[in-house]
């Protein structure tokens, strides 16, 4: 903080607690990115930190400083808002117009046959400065800007800027304000924007400089900073002034911003144009000045020298005049040539509160009197006396016991001539203008504080165009993010109502299939009737009924089988018939009927004799058809048909036949 208390009246008060963290923020900036913002004007870099806040839904400086530790990369953004770029091609015309119109071609004009032509755009941003310098100078040169050695230097300490600097590519946005004919000399029509032309980009070489750090580009004809000193103090707007007073070649041209109003660079630069801030380097404090001397200029700190001894004789002064003299409002003093007081009025007595009997005959120069600088004594008077001066004045105070305010005073040094017209010695001659002092103060003082506040509102403009750009920016995001959004929504409306069609489809196909399904089940009830009625037909048939799939598995033993064939349904479900010992199916048959169905043929076998279960003997057919499907096997049926009783009956009818055959026998009916 300590050197910032030079900084502007006006820099916008912080509460002490926020002035310390937001230092301490600047510190952590500093060890982070080696970026010493320790001498720019508080009150912008409070605001951009600010805003950062704001970014970053942090409601205090101390919460933001805490961010910054806990996120390094943070500290790329806030560098990038406290380096404000905005900027534009031919940014505030006026200055262009008289670099055009009058300081190039004078410049131009001085220069030797062949000799380089060097610019500096300090502080440049995005390049759009240092190429509207290239322009401008391009056309001052004419044909000659393009054999000639001409180097603009751009410069800026945001690396990011000088990147897009370089690619000297910009959008039809950003070239609004150049002039149309400057247009279509310099640029050419790239994509959605504007490139500038080769031949101009050629001169142009853009790099990373920090004003407050780096050496500067020396033996410049014409220096361009424009907006970058309101945002330092004052020490600093100094400091960097004096190294551009070196860097500049004898009469270069420095170019400041429309708002910078630097009152100390008069001291060092002579002004070309004040109002649009042009200077010279001033051709009496050229490059030799070192930068340390140049620094004591810029302070007025004077420095003291031998005393010349005169040679002369004291004169005397004439007793009227010294009547006159002694009766003056007016303090004066009048020495002989060698300094030695003469005559000490009234006036002088009062102020410097002394006799004229304790100074006359005394060198002026042993007294010590307040307000009497060693400059006016020493060198000034010299200069009257050896008559290379007519007068010379100084300032001074004085100030006396028991008044509230220093006298503030104003002296000349003049000749004093004899009769004849000869020098005899000096008179000093002493006005009060504290008043003036006093009006001179304030209007200095008002004049500085209008300054500063001009200054402030520029960078709050700058501020706000920055926040501005930053709006259009995120507008422009929000925009485009929106038309994705919708052409998202018209997608998903069209896959919406894809989706619904299917639905419908699937519905239909829905309801179809519920009309299939309830129409099988209702098939499956008639069938699931069917096989119950199948099955108890078969139960009760007196043939016994057996069902084989493939492989000759058991599926269906009717009761038949059971009470014909010996085995209970549980006993032969699930056996291979061929293995299976059935002592009523004699093995011989049961091959041939296996052999049969093998070859998908149908058999049927007569008069099988069989053991009856009740131990008899008995006859029964055995039929075999086999079950296809379109020719494939799926198994056989088997059905076993005890013929016993009908042989018997079959026998029993035969006898009776050959009866009927024989002559009818008394006794017959
Ligand atoms: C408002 S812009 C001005 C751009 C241009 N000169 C104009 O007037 O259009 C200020 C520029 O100064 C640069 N700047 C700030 N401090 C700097 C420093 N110490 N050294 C170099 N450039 C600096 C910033 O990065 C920014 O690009």
């Amino acid at each position: 903080m300590a050197r910032n208390a030079g900084a502007g009246k006006r820099e916008p008060r912080t509460e002490p607690a926020s002035a310390r963290e937001l230092e301490e923020i600047l510190g952590k900036v500093r060890d982070a990115r080696n970026f010493d913002f320790r001498n720019y004007k508080r009150g912008t870099l409070l605001r951009r930190v600010q805003r950062r806040m704001e970014d970053r839904g942090k409601r205090t400086l101390r919460d933001y400083s805490a961010l910054l530790d806990r996120e390094p990369a943070e500290f790329d953004a806030l560098v990038n808002s406290m380096l404000i770029k905005v900027t534009s091609f031919f940014r505030d015309p006026e200055g262009w117009e008289e670099l055009s119109a009058k300081v190039l071609p004078r410049m131009l004009s001085e220069k030797r046959t062949g000799e380089d032509v060097r610019v500096w755009c300090a502080g440049c941003a995005t390049g759009e400065e240092a190429f509207s310098a290239a322009i401008v100078l391009a056309e001052a040169m004419g044909p000659s800007f393009g054999t000639q050695e001409v180097k603009i230097f751009g410069t800026d300490v945001d690396e990011r800027a000088i990147a897009y600097a370089r690619k000297g590519q910009y959008t039809r946005g950003q070239v609004e304000s150049v002039p149309k004919k400057v247009l279509s000399e310099w640029f050419v029509e790239e994509g959605d924007g504007y490139a500038v032309r080769k031949e101009l980009r050629r001169s142009v070489v853009f790099g990373i400089n920090n004003l407050v750090s780096d050496a500067p580009i020396s033996r410049l004809d014409l220096l361009i900073c424009r907006n970058v000193f309101i945002y330092l103090d004052t020490p600093l707007q100094k400091r960097v002034l004096s190294r551009f007073h070196y860097a500049l070649r004898r009469h270069g041209i420095l170019m400041l911003g429309k708002s910078e109003l630097i009152p100390f660079a008069g001291r060092i630069y002579e002004p070309v144009d004040l109002s649009l801030r042009i200077y010279r380097k001033d051709g009496r404090r050229d490059s030799a000045v070192s930068q340390e001397r140049l620094m004591g200029l810029l302070e007025q700190e004077t420095a003291a020298r031998e005393v010349d001894d005169a040679g002369e004789q004291a004169g005397s002064v004439d007793q009227f005049h010294r009547e006159v003299l002694q009766a003056l409002p007016l303090p004066v003093v009048a020495t002989t040539l060698d300094g030695s007081v003469m005559l000490w009025n009234v006036a002088a007595a009062h102020l410097w509160d002394r006799p004229e009997s304790d100074v006359t005959g005394k060198k002026l120069t042993s007294l010590n009197l307040p307000g009497l600088s060693g400059e006016l004594l020493i060198e000034k008077s010299s200069m009257v006396r050896e008559g290379r001066s007519d007068r010379e004045w100084g300032d001074g105070s004085v100030g006396r016991p028991g008044d509230t305010q220093a006298t503030q005073i104003s002296v000349e040094v003049s000749p004093l001539r004899d009769a004849g017209g000869a020098k005899s010695g000096l008179v000093y001659a002493v006005g009060d203008v504290t008043s003036v002092r006093q009006m001179e103060f304030e209007l200095r003082r008002a004049n500085e504080e209008r300054q500063s506040a001009y200054e402030e509102l520029q960078t709050i403009n700058e501020e706000m165009q920055s926040s501005n750009e930053e709006l259009e920016t995120t507008n422009e995001e929000l925009q485009s993010a929106n038309e994705e959004l919708q052409t998202t929504n018209e997608e998903l409306q069209s896959t919406n109502e894809e989706l619904e069609t299917t639905n419908e489809e699937l519905q239909s196909t829905n309801a179809e299939l519920d009309a299939t399904n309830r129409e099988l089940a209702h098939r499956t009830e008639e069938m699931n009737k069917l096989a119950s009625n199948q099955r108890a037909i078969i139960r009760s048939l007196s043939a016994a009924v057996i069902v084989l799939d493939e492989a000759g598995h058991i599926t269906l033993w009717n009761l038949a089988a059971e009470r014909l064939l010996g085995l209970s349904e549980g006993e032969a479900l699930g056996q291979v018939l061929w293995t299976l010992h059935v002592p009523a199916l004699n093995r011989a048959v049961l091959a041939k009927m296996r052999k049969a169905l093998g070859q998908n043929l149908g058999m049927r076998s007569e008069e099988i004799a069989y053991e009856l279960p009740n131990g008899g003997r008995g006859t029964a057919t055995l039929a075999g058809l086999p079950i296809l499907d379109g020719g494939a096997p799926l198994g056989a049926v088997l059905i076993f048909e005890d013929t016993t009783r009908l042989a018997a009956l079959a026998a029993e009818n035969a006898k009776l036949k050959e009866n009927d055959v024989r002559p009818a026998q008394p006794g017959d009916r």
